[in-house]
């Protein structure tokens, strides 16, 4: 059936200033009832530009919604281990209850060394295999900040997920992985495509929900989405005319999509205001 509806705008701009929102009341509440103030660590290492505007945008975040932001800004030429003593010494601190290294990593220092250090209650990137095994368990203690703020993408469309066939595109640690993780929990039926996936629009075209997420843009064409489908679009590309698009042909599958997130604001948006949820979860972990 051809199906001659626009999907709707999943708003994920004004969904997460509403997270953000409720994130500062909880802080406000923490501060009236004589509880710590959570504080954030962000790390950044070298000078890579994009890093630079995402960990500016943290910080600031940060002390929007009322937390402590710690800065540590390290030359490209940082070794590894005066990265793993900084952690050390973070972890130590009781007034710091989230910490975040900015990925990418200069080659001389190893990022799953780096993420294993960093003590799993305040590991807010959701990304230490302790808190990663919790996912997989179906016991989620802090969970990744994309995946899990698409999930709240979801959960607004007031959508029934129970038997949704997810088609998740890309199988990153940071994004397919546990996205994959968290649909499962949700009780979708899930599949993981990659570059070497056999028949990508075949599948693609049997998703009740599309989760594109491999960084190529406006790969997925409008052409290959199933008519009501659901469509996350999880990818962020700047184009040469300094643009940004999804992984998503927008307008295209917007025509047959029943819900569809934009880009720039949709996913983007999400991932610093479930960064913020998690450093709240943090600092009540860390109390329990
Ligand atoms: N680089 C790109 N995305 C992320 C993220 O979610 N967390 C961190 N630490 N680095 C990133």
């Amino acid at each position: 059936m051809e199906n001659t509806t626009t999907g709707r705008i999943i708003d994920g701009k004004a969904i997460a200033e509403q997270v953000l929102e409720e994130v500062k009341m909880a802080v406000d509440m923490r501060r009236r009832d004589g509880l710590s103030q959570p504080g954030l660590a962000v790390i950044r290492v070298g000078d890579d530009p994009a890093s630079a505007v995402y960990v500016r945008n943290k910080r600031r975040r940060t002390e929007e919604v009322g937390m402590r932001s710690i800065s540590h800004d390290l030359p490209t030429d940082t070794d590894e281990a005066t990265l793993l003593a900084l952690i050390d010494e973070l972890n130590n601190n009781p007034t710091v209850h989230g910490i975040l290294v900015q990925l990418p990593l200069p080659p001389q220092i190893n990022a799953e060394e780096v993420i294993e250090r960093i003590a799993p209650k305040k590991d807010v990137d959701g990304f230490h295999p302790y808190n990663v095994g919790r996912l997989v368990l179906k016991m989620p203690t802090l969970r990744s900040c994309t995946p899990f703020g698409c999930m709240r993408l979801l959960k607004e469309t007031n959508e029934e997920l129970i038997g949704k066939h997810a088609v998740i595109i890309g199988q990153s640690n940071i994004v397919g992985r546990p996205m994959a993780l968290e649909l499962l929990m949700a009780r979708c039926t899930i599949t993981v495509c990659h570059s070497k996936t056999y028949d990508l629009p075949g599948l693609i075209g049997q998703a009740d929900i599309v989760v594109a997420g491999m960084g190529r843009p406006r790969f997925v064409q409008g052409g290959w989405i199933k008519s009501g489908a659901i469509v996350i679009d999880v990818g962020i590309n700047r184009l040469d005319n300094g643009t940004l698009c999804g992984d998503v042909d927008f307008e295209a599958a917007r025509q047959r999509a029943s819900w569809i997130t934009p880009v720039p604001g949709g996913v983007g948006p999400m991932t610093i205001a479930m960064l913020l949820t998690n450093t709240l979860e943090a600092a009540r972990w860390q109390e329990r």
